[in-house]
This record gives C-alpha cells, sequence and structure tokens, in this order.
C-alpha cells in the first residue's frame, strides 16, 4: 500500500484523521504492515479448515463450498496446497476499510480511496438518512412479516410507483442468494457450474449478447434479433428433447459477464420466445437497477418503453448495505406460486427496518436526483474514457449507461483477445492511487465501473487522468522493453 496520508488534491471530508506527519511515517507504515499481517493471519486461521484428500472439481481445482472440505485462505499468501474460496480485493497487498462516506472509503492509517466498484453503497457509505432511518426503526421494532406493519405496504407501494402496472405483487428477501449457496441457483449460474458438476440437462445457456466480441456484433444489422433467434434455437433443442421451458435468466446488463450491453429490442423479442414456449422472463436487476442507468430506473426499460419482464429481482443497492432484497412480480405468477401450496416466509425479509431502510433509500434517490446525476456523470466519464480509447489502443471497446461502464483492454485490434494481464496491473496500479476498480468478464479484461452514485465529475476527471497515466507509463516500459531487445 501506499502513503499513509491520501495526498490526493481532493474529497477529504470533515472528520477524516489528519495527516500522519511525515516523521512518524516510518513507524505508522511499519506498524500498518504488521498490524495487516496479523489480521490476515487471524483471518486464515479462522476461515481455514483441512481439504478432503483427493477431493478436486471437474476443472482439476479443489471442490469448495460447503460439504466440501475446503481450505479457506488468501490467494498469494498461503502455502501451494492451500486453496481460497473467499477471496479478498487485491490479495497481494490488502487494504483494511475502516469507514466509509460518500464515495470514498478510508483504511486505518486515514488514507482516503475513491469507490468506484461499490454499487451496494447505492446513495453513498454510510448516507445519514439511511443510517438515521435504521437506527430509529431499530428502537422501535424490528420483527419479521407476520404482524401488520405499515412500512412494507408503504415500501411495496413505493416500489411499485417505479414499476410497470403489472409488477405488482413484492417478496422480500434478504439476499439475492445466487452465490452458490443454493445448488438450484448453482445450476443455473453457468461460471458456477462450469467448475462443478458442469450443465444439468435441463438447463440450456443462450449466447451473451455480447455485441463486442460475440457472434454478431457492431457491424450486424440486427444484432438483437440475431441473439434472440439464438434463444429460439436453444428453446427449440429442449422442447425436441421432451422438455419445456420454465424461465428465461439474465441480467439486464450482464455484469459478470463484462459489462455487456444487449441491443435494444434483444429482451421483448427472447421474451416472446419464451412465452410462446410457456416460461416467464426473469429480469436481474440486483446489480443495474434503481436508477443507475442514468435513463431509466431500471435496466429493463432500455430494451423498449413498452417491455415487462415477468419477475424482477432487486438486491444489493436497494438496501444501501442492509441486507434486504425483493421479487417483483404479475400477480399471474404470484397466484400460480400460491396455488403450489407453499408458503412464503423469510425470517428477515421484509422486517420495519429493512422497509424503512428501503424507503430511505428511494427518498434520497428522489432527493438528491442521483438518477439524473448518474445520467450527466456517467455520459461525461463514457466521453473522457472515449478520449482515451483513441490514444490507447490497449483500450479496445468503451462502452455502458449511467454509471455502469465498463472499459474492455485487448491485446490486439484483430483478435479482440482479452488483456487479462494487463488489467490487473491497470487495476493495481489504481490502488496505489488510491482509486479502488475491479475487473470483470470471462477474460478477467474489462475494467468494471459501478461507483456510488454521488460518483462526482471531478472523481470521473481523476480517475481517467490517472487512468491515462499508468498507460501512458505502461506504453513507455514496453516501447523500452522492446528496444533493449532489437538492441540485444
Ligand atoms: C447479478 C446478481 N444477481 C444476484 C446476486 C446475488 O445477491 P446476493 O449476494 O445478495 O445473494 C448478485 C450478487 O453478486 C449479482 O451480482
Amino acid at each position: 500500500m501506499g502513503g499513509a496520508s491520501a495526498g490526493r488534491g481532493f474529497g477529504r471530508s470533515p472528520g477524516a484523521p489528519p495527516r500522519v506527519p511525515q516523521r512518524l511515517l516510518a513507524s505508522a507504515m511499519a506498524e500498518d504492515q504488521r498490524g495487516k499481517a496479523a489480521t490476515l493471519a487471524l483471518r486464515r486461521r479462522l476461515l481455514s479448515c483441512s481439504r478432503a484428500p483427493g477431493k478436486t472439481s471437474p476443472s482439476g481445482g479443489p471442490l469448495s463450498g460447503p460439504g466440501a472440505g475446503q481450505t479457506v485462505t488468501q490467494e498469494g499468501t498461503e502455502s501451494p496446497d492451500e486453496s481460497s474460496s473467499c477471496r479478498l480485493f487485491f490479495p497481494e497487498d490488502p487494504i483494511k476499510i475502516v469507514r466509509g462516506q460518500g464515495q470514498y472509503m478510508y483504511d486505518e492509517q486515514g488514507a482516503e480511496y475513491i469507490d468506484c466498484i461499490n454499487n451496494v453503497a447505492h446513495v453513498g457509505h454510510c448516507h445519514p438518512l439511511v443510517v438515521q432511518a435504521a437506527h430509529e426503526q431499530n428502537q422501535l421494532l424490528n420483527t419479521n412479516s407476520r404482524y401488520l406493519h405499515d412500512n412494507i405496504v408503504d415500501y411495496a407501494q413505493r416500489l411499485s410507483k417505479t414499476l410497470p402496472e403489472k409488477l405488482c405483487v413484492f417478496y422480500f428477501l434478504n439476499s439475492g442468494a445466487y452465490h452458490g449457496h443454493l445448488s438450484s441457483l448453482i445450476d443455473i449460474s453457468p461460471y458456477k457450474f462450469r467448475d462443478l458438476d458442469g450443465q444439468k440437462e435441463w438447463v440450456h445457456v443462450a449466447p451473451l449478447p455480447d455485441t463486442y466480441r460475440g457472434p454478431y456484433r457492431e457491424d450486424h444489422p440486427n444484432p438483437a434479433v440475431a441473439y434472440a433467434s439464438e434463444v429460439k434455437r436453444v428453446v427449440s433443442s429442449a422442447q425436441e428433447k421432451g422438455r419445456k421451458i420454465a424461465a428465461f435468466f439474465a441480467e439486464s446488463l450482464p455484469s459478470v459477464g463484462g459489462q455487456i450491453i444487449p441491443p435494444a429490442g434483444y429482451f421483448p423479442e427472447v421474451a416472446g420466445h419464451i412465452r410462446r414456449a410457456g416460461g416467464v422472463f426473469v429480469a436481474d436487476e440486483i446489480q443495474v437497477g434503481f436508477g443507475r442507468v442514468g435513463k431509466h430506473f431500471w435496466a429493463f426499460q432500455l430494451q423498449g418503453e413498452d417491455f415487462v419482464p415477468d419477475i424482477v429481482t432487486m438486491g444489493k443497492s436497494i438496501g444501501n448495505g442492509h441486507p434486504v432484497a425483493c421479487v417483483a412480480t404479475t400477480q399471474a405468477v404470484a397466484r400460480a406460486f400460491e396455488a403450489t401450496g407453499v408458503e412464503y416466509f423469510n425470517t428477515f425479509g421484509g422486517s420495519p427496518v429493512s422497509c424503512a431502510v428501503g424507503l430511505a433509500v428511494l427518498d434520497v434517490l428522489e432527493k438528491e436526483q442521483l438518477q439524473a446525476h448518474a445520467a450527466c456523470v456517467g455520459s461525461f466519464l463514457m466521453e473522457l474514457l472515449g478520449q482515451q480509447k483513441a490514444k490507447h489502443p490497449i483500450l479496445g471497446d468503451v462502452r455502458g449507461v449511467g454509471l455502469f461502464i465498463g472499459v474492455d483492454l485487448i491485446k490486439d485490434e484483430a483478435t479482440r483477445m482479452p488483456a487479462t494481464e494487463e488489467a490487473d496491473y491497470v487495476v493495481s496500479r489504481l490502488k496505489e492511487n488510491y482509486i479502488l476498480l475491479s475487473t470483470d468478464g470471462p477474460g478477467r479484461n474489462v475494467l468494471k465501473f459501478k461507483p456510488p452514485m454521488c460518483f462526482s465529475l471531478d472523481n470521473a476527471r481523476h480517475v481517467v487522468a490517472k487512468l491515462d497515466a499508468i498507460l501512458t507509463d505502461m506504453e513507455e516500459k514496453v516501447r523500452s522493453c522492446e528496444t533493449l531487445r532489437l538492441h540485444s
């Protein structure tokens, strides 16, 4: 990690610890390193258990997850026969964050980082109105949803105002629940099941509607229809095997897929194929909902004003860090669920505190006009990144909407081969410059911007200036290596 104080030109908030005097810096840093090493060692001990001998996944890696007898340690710090299923950001030099405010995070030395990763702290880390709402309701009552309470009703009504009229039934939960803790959900997550037992015969995977790297690209006359025909093909092939179609699941903007922006009109076409086959369309808004895309409140609305999914899932940003999640659906789907006779209950979902928090998040979004802000700052950031693309050949594609932006790093323009190591290097250099950014996509080469919605124009300028400096320096280094090679 770099210096103990921020050393940056803007944004130090009131109440942030004062800068460490120069003469104390060395000992503070040594102390910091000792503290961090101790925390890491303790974390490793607490998370570790021995791996069951001989158990490996189909890909040859150790099995992990409940019951797999995993060893959980930190990547890069463990002995070679240990594995890690709990990952830290920047494992080679993890950060100990002790405080967050707005779009900033602070480590234990008071160094301030701009957070470009955290789409959960949607309206800003520790937003005072959200914290206050939780605190006030906590002082009154927190219990499950088996009693009448105004908060749950008010919250469902407020959410319904943001959605098409048909989506009028709400189930509250405390997690989006897909990170590999339920086998049923691992089974429908290709990036998970590919490392485990493989694809079940009742799961069918359609190609990602990626117009940069997929089969139908930016030069295709109608990529929306072309990618939707792929879904139709998948549906027909399942039906030929005697299978029925239950549902189509998609993130409205696939993030783990590499910050993909599906061509407009793709979802309505797909929904047509799916509904004709008897299935429902599920739009996952967990990373991209609540105004992040700027132009609309929900990312599925980018697909056409009239498009209405049958089910919308919400999480992460919904509670600004408080564990809230929600499934919104139609009366028809809700009635079909009810007809199974299975009760819906979730211990924490829909509690008065969760709903107070959810309501406060909606209030802040409105009061601070964060959706419009995301549109404005997002298009400014896209513009700046576009200028960088013209300057640095490694930037193959800049795509995004609002404050959901991906920068696709490539080895060369002809093959568009993912520049994975370079992306990793850029992210670690940005972190040295107190900017937190992550990569995503199957090639882990897409720089992924999804900051809290209060991310500012100044932040955008600052981050892009640092990115420019890092890329220029990288290119310089590559050039001098090549010169050295030529002369040797
Ligand atoms: C797109 C998407 N859907 C669902 C989830 C699951 O949310 P949770 O971690 O609350 O289970 C995540 C979490 O990363 C996600 O990114």
